[in-house]
């Protein structure tokens, strides 16, 4: 019987074509077309066929035995948060961040802690020497050194290895230079990454080994190529931050065996990444108390974290003039500078306007809109936002278009975490239950004139009662 001819579906969004082509036609991305060869025989004979396999008898779930996973832990007390309290055996891992952010030194920091505590470890680098990796382990101390490791991009080669080592932790640094002989494609595309990761996740469930892959982001941020392997792996870890600054965070964006909400903060120092365990004394600490400088208390997984955000407003003398976004998405700051322009009346159409959250710390929460518009209201009047006691204003709440303020999650936790380093009073949306502490207004306006009482002068050229009454 003459063989079936070839198609080629795309991983991306399972369109199948029956020729290949650099780009898919279903979704235009490229290079995300594999061959799959149809099985022999075709549709229907081939139901028959699989009904003729018999059936499987289901088994009530109460009766399944599950075996007690004692978790690996990797000794790194915010790593191991993260995962939902250590590595699961038999597990994949998927630790996705750009180049350089450190996903060498904290997987190579887990292998030491791992190793120094007795369970077989290996390393296999597809991106560096063995030597290269020495170095590295010898900036990160003794244990380091313990760590076996191996420089190979052949993933048969890797797979034998997995299997004559069975080590308890492996770390794959990355998938995307892993290499399998019998498909085309270069390593890092979707069809090679997608093999790689089916292989080894088989050998891993098999010899009961956690395994950690690494994978890198692609500029837009997202990880590389394989979403795929988002489906494939038990937990899907992030690690993000600026590659100039100090502070990285860790966040989980898929986890099978824990919450997805934990979040982990680090430093990178020269002897490797030191755990931030209380950022909030850190980062308010650091706060510049300078005008455009407020506190956020905003909500990182299930813990409040004190972070500073900045905001810088200047002449400008382009036409479109600059919003600059660090830390928080652009969008959201447009949001926030279109309802200060419009229902707080700050001046901005002609000003360049930065913002910043100090420390390289990403915040992805709508509660940042109101620290946001009073920074930059803040930097706009060059008026530092202090205290009575000389501490810096903290506040919190989501901005809505028409100006008002809205109710954000957990109000009494971020309080609380702001009252605990002498903070206070926080102002903050209205509604929910009472909270000592919470200056609550409901509106931007009402907001900012409790943060800046304005002068008279002031008021009177915004507000045409006091302006008809002078
Ligand atoms: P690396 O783990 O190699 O990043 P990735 O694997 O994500 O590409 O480390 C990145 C940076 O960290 C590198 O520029 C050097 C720096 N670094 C330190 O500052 N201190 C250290 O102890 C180590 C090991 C690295
Ligand atoms: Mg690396």
């Amino acid at each position: 019987m003459a063989r079936p001819d070839p198609r080629y579906a795309c991983q991306e969004c399972g369109h199948v074509a029956l020729a290949w082509s650099g780009r898919c036609a279903g979704c235009g991305e490229w290079n995300t077309l594999v061959e799959s060869r149809p099985a022999k025989g075709g549709g229907q004979r081939a139901g028959g066929a699989r009904a003729a396999a018999g059936a499987a008898k289901p088994v009530a779930l109460r009766d399944v035995e599950a075996p007690a996973n004692p978790r690996l832990r990797t000794g790194i007390g915010e790593l191991d948060r993260v995962l939902g309290g250590g590595l699961v055996p038999g597990s994949l891992v998927l630790l996705g961040g750009s180049p350089g952010i450190g996903k060498s030194t904290l997987t190579g920091m887990a292998l030491a802690n791992l190793a120094a505590a007795g369970a077989e470890t290996l390393y296999v680098s597809g991106e560096e020497s063995t030597a290269q990796v020495r170095l590295r382990a010898e900036r990160l101390g003794d244990a380091a050194l313990s760590v076996p490791a191996l420089a190979e991009t052949s993933l048969e080669r890797v797979l034998g290895t997995l299997e004559a080592e069975a080590p308890a932790v492996c770390v794959i640094d990355s998938i995307q230079t892993l290499h399998c002989s019998e498909m085309s494609g270069a390593p890092g595309s979707v069809g090679q990454v997608r093999e790689s990761a089916t292989a080894l996740a088989e050998v891993a469930k098999r010899r009961d080994i956690a395994l950690i892959l690494v994978g890198h982001v692609t500029k837009e941020g997202s990880l590389a190529g394989p979403r795929v392997l988002e489906h494939l792996v038990d937990c899907v870890l992030q690690f993000e931050g600026e590659r100039e600054r100090t502070y990285r965070t860790l966040r989980a964006l898929k986890n099978r065996f824990g919450a997805t909400s934990e979040v982990g903060v680090f430093e990178m120092r020269s002897g490797g990444l030191t755990e931030v365990a209380d950022p909030s004394a850190r980062f308010v600490e650091e706060a510049t108390r300078a005008a455009g400088s407020v506190v956020l208390p905003a909500m990182e997984g299930s813990r409040p974290v004190l972070v500073e955000v900045q905001a810088l407003v200047a002449p400008s003398e382009l036409e479109n003039p600059r919003r600059v976004a660090n830390g928080i998405d652009r969008n959201r700051l447009s949001l926030v500078l279109a309802v200060l322009s419009r229902h707080a009346r700050l001046p901005l159409a002609g000003a360049d306007v930065f913002v910043n959250v100090a420390g390289g710390v990403r915040i992805d929460e709508p509660g940042a809109d109101l620290a946001v518009a009073m920074a930059v209201a803040s930097a706009q009047r060059s008026e530092p936002l202090l205290s009575a006691e000389g501490k810096p204003l903290a506040c919190f709440g989501e901005l809505g278009l028409t100006g008002e303020l809205r109710y954000v999650g957990h109000p009494d936790r971020r309080v609380a975490e702001a009252v605990k380093f002498g903070l206070g009073p926080v102002i903050g949306p209205g509604g929910g239950e009472r909270i000592e502490g919470l200056a609550r207004h409901s509106e931007l306006r009402a907001a900012l004139r409790a943060a800046m009482p304005p002068s008279r002068a002031d008021q009177a050229d915004r507000d045409p009662d006091l302006r008809k009454a002078a």
